[in-house]
This record gives C-alpha cells, structure tokens and sequence, in this order.
C-alpha cells in the first residue's frame, strides 16, 4: 500500500521524534496532541533539534525547511482523517489507546493503517479494542528516534501480511533498520535491556560499585554508549519500572521483577532527567 499521509497520535518524546523523521521522509505528516500547550512543546522539540542539526552541519537548512514544511500540529482528530497510516504514541494507558482509536476510527478510511509505538502493552490486545484488527500493528520506535536506527515490527496475532508488510517498509523508508519482534512483553530490546537494567539497581544496592563506577565500567568495558544508571535516567524511572511490572506479570520469573529500590525512587518521584533527579542530579 502507498502511504502518503502520516498521523501520529501524541507529541510527547517519542511522538514528536516520530512525525520529525516522517516529516523528514518526505511525508505529509499530522501530529495530534490533547491541547496547545503540549502540542507547542513538542514542536518546540522537534524545531529544536532540527536548529542543533543545522548548527552542527547535520542537517542542511533546506532539509530543516522540508521538515518543517511537511509537518503540522493539530489537537482535532479530524485534522488526520486523511491519513493512510497512524502511529500512536501516547501514554502507556491501555484504557487511553482505547478511547483514544474509538475517537480517530470513524474518521479515518477504511485503508488506514494503524501503529501503536507502545513499548510494554499487548498489541493483539490493542488490535482487538479496534474495529481493524487486521489493519493493525506494533511499531516501536527507541529514544532519542531521529538518531536510533532500530524499529521494531510487530503483528498481533490479527495482523495481515499486507499491513505487516506495509508497517516493515514505511520503517525502512524513514531510513530505520527494522526487525521483526513477537508480540510478547518487552518484545526483543526491552526483553533483554530491562533484566540488565534491574540487575544493576539490585547489583548496587548489593554494594558491587558506586554508581559511578558501575556506568563507567559498562561505558568503557563494554563500549555501551550510556552505563546503566546514565540509561535508566535517560529512559525514566517510571517507564522502565512499569515495562518491567507487565514482563513480571506475563513470565512470573525473578529477573523481570523490579527491584524495591526502583519502586520508591519512583514514589518519590526520581524519574530520571526529565524529573531533574533520578540516580544522578541534572
Ligand atoms: N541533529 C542531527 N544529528 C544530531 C543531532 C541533531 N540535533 N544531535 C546529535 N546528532 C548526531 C551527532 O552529530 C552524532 O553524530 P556522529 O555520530 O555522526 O558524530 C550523533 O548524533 C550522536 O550525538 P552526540 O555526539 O551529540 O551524542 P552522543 O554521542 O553522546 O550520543 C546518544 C547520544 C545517541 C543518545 C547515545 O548516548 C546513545 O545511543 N545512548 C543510548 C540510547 C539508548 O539506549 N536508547 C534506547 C533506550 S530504550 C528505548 O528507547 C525503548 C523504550 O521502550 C524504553
């Protein structure tokens, strides 16, 4: 199927990255969010980093302008009824994705394609509350998207090949490497990442090393690009801590089980950079 027209559902961090490598592909692209306020702030940074790219001889000013070009903001749903594919990428609410597809559907044509950018939530369950299981997929994109080259692909147990195949190629065509990931809690990376990240908060607070030195040792023992506490900063405590509660729901296996350091720092309120405070202060 031709996709000539992209809707993304949320302009958070990882919508926003989302419609920027779009709108940066060359397709039309509608970026919907719940009001002004946070659809601003995520266009804000979306021109942000386009204006570093440019500053840092990236991004060509041409290239910026097509982006931008490509790419408008709405809080309607209606402003995406053209749309031959929506990615959804709001909060992690089973209940929200819900309302959120019984509101774009009536709307959208039949064709429409649509994505949920979900990281942790069922997509065969997300296909079902929609009236196109078939027309319907995972597509997981990695933080910061504009840099990371990884996509993961999922189909629920729904998913036709032709929407498969639809969702693998668009990926391709946003100039990412996708993979094809099962439609299990964590898919690939999460399934892996987050059993080493939990490890390393219960491996420091087995007193294995300072934080510091753990990160360092991970960095440049292992040539990662973040050790692990820079990482679950980075990710947020919150995501990270709820991704490992649905793992630990599904497998009932100790290595998915979040460890009781975790869970308070999120009470506290620690999330990470975003909350100025996580295992580091920012
Ligand atoms: N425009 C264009 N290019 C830019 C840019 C911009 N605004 N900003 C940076 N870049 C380019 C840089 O020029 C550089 O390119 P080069 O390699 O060709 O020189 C490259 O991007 C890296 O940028 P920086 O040098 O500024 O930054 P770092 O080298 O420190 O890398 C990072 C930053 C890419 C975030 C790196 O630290 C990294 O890969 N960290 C790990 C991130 C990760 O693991 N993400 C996945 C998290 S898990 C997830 O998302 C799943 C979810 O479900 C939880």
């Amino acid at each position: 199927m031709q996709i000539k027209t992209v809707g993304v559902l949320g302009c958070g961090l990882m919508g926003s990255g989302i419609a920027q490598v779009s709108a940066a592909s060359g397709y039309k692209t509608v970026v919907r969010e719940v009001d002004e306020i946070l659809l601003k702030k995520g266009i804000g940074r979306i021109e942000k980093f386009l204006a570093d790219g440019v500053a840092k001889g990236k991004v060509t000013a041409d290239a910026r302008d097509r982006t931008l070009g490509n790419l408008s903001g709405t809080t309607t749903f209606e402003a995406l009824k053209d749309c031959d594919l929506v990615i959804e990428a709001i909060v992690e609410n089973l209940e929200q994705k819900t309302e959120t597809y019984a509101a774009l559907e009536p709307l959208v044509e039949p064709h429409t394609i649509l994505l949920s950018n979900t990281s942790s939530l069922c997509i065969t369950e997300l296909a079902a509350a929609t009236k196109r299981p078939d027309r319907f997929g995972g597509l997981h994109f990695f933080n910061p998207v504009p840099l990371m080259k990884l996509v993961e692909v999922i189909r629920a147990l729904t998913t036709s090949d032709e929407t498969y195949q639809t969702a693998f190629e668009f990926a391709q065509s946003l100039g990412k490497e996708p993979i094809t990931a099962p439609d299990r809690p964590g898919f690939i990376v999460n399934r892996l990442l987050v059993p080493y990240l939990l490890d390393a908060i219960r491996a420091y607070e087995n007193g294995l090393g300072t934080l510091e030195d753990i990160d360092k040792g991970m960095k440049l023992g292992c040539g990662y690009p973040m050790g692990p506490f820079t990482l679950l900063d980075f990710v947020g405590l919150d995501t990270t801590y709820y991704i490992a509660n649905i793992m630990f729901e599904e497998f009932r296996e100790p290595l998915y089980a979040p460890p009781p350091l975790l869970k308070r720092m999120v009470l506290a309120g620690r999330l990470g950079r975003k909350a100025g405070r996580g295992f580091y202060s920012y």
